[in-house]
């Protein structure tokens, strides 16, 4: 075997596991396997997962923080029309160097398959041009994916619609929209409809930009369901933010939740930006603003966290670590209980890589061998200690490597080492 990992734990729990690697694929999952590897790696009880999957990011604006200033108030709008200033200065070969870069903290930190939107109303699609290029040049370590994103506007901004049929052409894989930065509720319809319509005849999927706002009127999510029943595009199409669902009235989500999971339309919260985005027109109290994240994965919706934005005009923090992502999300919509956390790391690896329709994810015979070794023993510890990396694999290539996190203390009387993980100190012989 070129790869053996020894003693594993597995996201479910399974322990005493070996994964063995061959030609880029995973060849077998077992106790004690009686195979040898080119190289073996003890996890000596560690977590192995999947990839993180990151669903919805802006690698267009990534680590372009203080360009040309920084968001004084912090806020959506001003970052919006912060990138609008930013945008006219834009140089293709400094979007690919900052995406590039980003990509590298990714694949330190395990993040091996991203969805990123890009961009269109540019008239020079500089962006595309851009990311196009990136994701050909990461393609061997991280599959990127494209949403094809109106930031102004698809009805709102002149030659959008042109543009993002143009983005498409070049390559781009998704269909993306901002109903509710359209100048109308009735326009936001539209803008859906006509959206969802040209995903359909070209068996596109669709990610678009619902609803983020504080607004409990703004109900574009139905829409988009309601577009994606009628159009037949069931597991295709995802609603991303869907904020102002946190303050729509109780009843009304009674009657949407279901039609949202009739419609097997994903939705996507972004923990880290509407937690900071969202209630800023409130005194006290402030709502939180992100999506009904619970109720939604109760009524069997495909809900994943995203990472949304890092160093960029809307977030000046982050560094593509996914279980920051979790640990916010399990936080704000308070999902404490030992299953619920579970569900939040699963909502950074497997149900992101179902939306974006990943193959060959996954830890089964015949998956990609693309996984994770961990500096935890759970999914729960890992978000707990947002764990150190200890090895990246990507088809069956340690990719990246890290050591485990550990200090050595000089306490008086209390010599050692220490890591966080309850019963790991190791006492050193006092002198
Ligand atoms: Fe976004």
């Amino acid at each position: 075997m070129d790869l053996v990992i020894r003693n594993a734990t597995l996201p479910d729990g399974t322990q005493h596991i070996d994964i063995a690697v061959q030609h880029g694929r995973i060849a077998a999952v077992g106790v004690r396997l009686a195979v040898t590897g080119a190289r073996e790696i003890d996890a000596a009880g560690d977590l192995v997962t999947p990839p993180f999957v990151d669903a919805h990011f802006h690698m267009d604006a990534t680590l372009s923080y203080g360009l040309p200033r920084v968001n004084a108030s912090g806020t959506l709008l001003e970052g919006i029309a912060l990138w609008g200033e930013l945008k006219p200065d834009l140089t293709q070969q400094a979007l690919v160097e900052r995406a590039l870069q980003y990509c590298d903290w990714a694949a330190a930190r395990g993040l091996l398959a991203i969805r990123t939107h890009v961009d269109i109303c540019d008239d020079r699609l500089l962006a595309v041009e851009a990311l196009l290029d990136v994701k050909r040049q990461v393609a061997p370590y991280i599959d990127l994916q494209l949403v094809a994103f109106p930031q102004d506007g698809i009805l709102r901004s002149r030659n959008a619609f042109a543009n993002l049929k143009r983005a498409i052409a070049m390559g781009v894989d998704v269909v993306g929209g901002i109903p509710h930065f359209e100048r109308t509720m009735a326009q936001g319809a539209e803008s859906v409809r006509l959206l969802c319509e040209f995903a359909a005849e070209r068996g596109l999927m669709v990610d678009m930009h619902c609803d983020e706002s504080d607004d409990p009127m703004s109900r574009h999510i139905e829409t988009l369901a309601y577009e994606t029943q009628r159009l037949g595009l069931h597991g295709r199409v995802t609603g991303s933010h869907l904020t102002s669902m946190h303050s729509m009235d109780n009843y009304y989500v009674s009657k949407l939740l279901p039609l949202i999971a009739e419609a097997g339309v994903a939705a996507i919260a972004n923990p880290l930006i509407n937690i900071t985005l969202q209630g800023r027109h409130d005194t006290y109290p402030k709502r939180r603003g992100m999506t009904r994240v619970p109720e939604l994965m109760a009524a069997g919706v495909d809900v994943a966290f995203g990472h949304d934005c890092v160093m960029d005009p809307w977030y000046g923090l982050g560094s593509g670590d996914m279980l920051e992502v979790a640990h916010m999300g399990l936080h704000v919509a308070q999902m404490t209980g030992q299953a619920a956390m579970h569900a939040c790391f699963l909502a950074v690896t497997e149900t992101p890589a179902r939306i974006l329709g990943l193959q060959g994810y996954g830890l089964s015979v015949g998956c990609h061998a693309d996984f994770v070794l961990l500096d935890a023993g759970s999914t729960v510890e890992a978000i707990r200690l947002r764990a150190a990396r200890r090895a990246v694999v990507r088809r069956g290539v340690v990719i990246s490597e890290a050591p485990r996190a550990a200090a050595t203390l000089n306490l008086p009387g209390r010599p050692g080492s220490v890591d966080f993980r309850l019963g790991r100190r190791v006492p050193e012989a006092r002198q």
